[in-house]
């Protein structure tokens, strides 16, 4: 069999952003404002200081207002709450993403459950994700968002299709079934827990692998021709002692088996931060009292 067809997750990010560059433009000359979009950053944490950075060009690129807010890593709870709090009242303001994880003496439910959920643009409040579960119109998180999104370039209508989730996250697992089932997926959920987790995999026409650990998924767990969705970001120390890149799934093995795959890095990464841009403008739509100019497929 040939190899499976890669999904350029770089590609299509810079699709969805494009398009997102559009709507942004129209509600300038049409509106007269732009969406803003302001990240809090508490601490030091090397890896969030370059997802901070890439979201803020990003932002800009697409024609919105980009704010930052770097705060240090000793912040008291009650200042957060407090910045929050202002940057709710602000009409400027329409999407709100405080970096996770926060320090340990910051109770991170608390700080999720303060923004305005019309400006929740990780959709981890509770009302957005209790949204989600009824089917409803709300702000989605990011990663299963660009991550249906990569799945329905391969194939957009996913009716039908016996599903597997492997990792069930507040932030990707449980939202990406949410997702499958609106699109009439069998869905299943699998974890560490799972007994036989390589056979409940090798049912799936659909993988989707958030586990968080290097390589974890084989070649042999993976259908025919199915689709290999990989959320992970593990970074490793490749055989030449360079630190590397990799998913969830073994990429050399899978790829000789699924019918599609994303790979790592240029797949689900690139299409964060454009659901996160997306995420964005539907939030100003909204709380402009505008419809909300529904694309990219999800
Ligand atoms: N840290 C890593 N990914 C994310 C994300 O999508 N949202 C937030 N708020 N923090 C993160």
């Amino acid at each position: 069999m040939s190899d499976a067809r890669i999904i350029d997750g770089k590609a299509i990010a810079a699709q969805v952003r494009a398009e997102v560059g559009g709507h942004v433009a129209n509600l300038k000359r049409d509106h007269g404002f732009v969406p803003g979009l302001a990240v809090v950053l508490v601490g030091e944490d090397p890896a969030s200081k370059v997802y901070v950075k890439n979201k803020a060009l990003q932002t800009v690129e697409v024609g919105m207002k980009s704010v930052e807010h770097k705060l240090p890593a000793e912040t008291s709870e009650a200042a957060l709450l407090e910045l929050v709090g202002a940057l709710n009242r602000d009409a400027t303001i329409h999407g709100i993403l405080v970096q996770m994880p926060l320090p340990k003496h910051i109770d991170s439910l608390k700080v999720i459950e303060a923004i305005d959920p019309m400006k929740d643009v990780d959709g981890f409040h509770a009302v957005n994700v209790g949204r989600l579960s009824i089917g409803e119109r709300c702000l989605v998180p990011c990663t299963p968002t660009g991550s249906l999104i990569l799945a329905k370039t391969v194939m957009p209508s996913l009716k039908g299709l016996d599903a597997v989730v492997i990792g069930r996250s507040n932030i990707v697992g449980k939202p990406m079934a949410q997702l499958l089932i609106k699109e009439d997926c069998t869905v299943t959920i699998a974890h560490s827990r799972t007994r036989d987790l390589e056979a409940v995999c090798r049912r799936a026409d659909l993988l989707v692998a958030a586990v968080g650990r290097p390589e974890f998924v084989k070649g042999s767990w993976i259908k025919p021709g199915a689709i290999v969705i990989d959320v992970g970001i593990n970074r490793i120390t490749g055989a030449d002692g360079k630190g590397k890149l990799v998913g969830d799934v073994d990429f050399a093995e899978a790829v000789k088996v699924a019918g599609s795959i994303t790979p790592v890095p240029g797949g689900v990464g690139p299409m964060t931060i454009a659901c996160l841009l997306k995420n964005t403008l539907e939030a100003a739509q909204m709380q402009h009292g505008l419809e909300v100019k529904s694309f990219g497929q999800a």
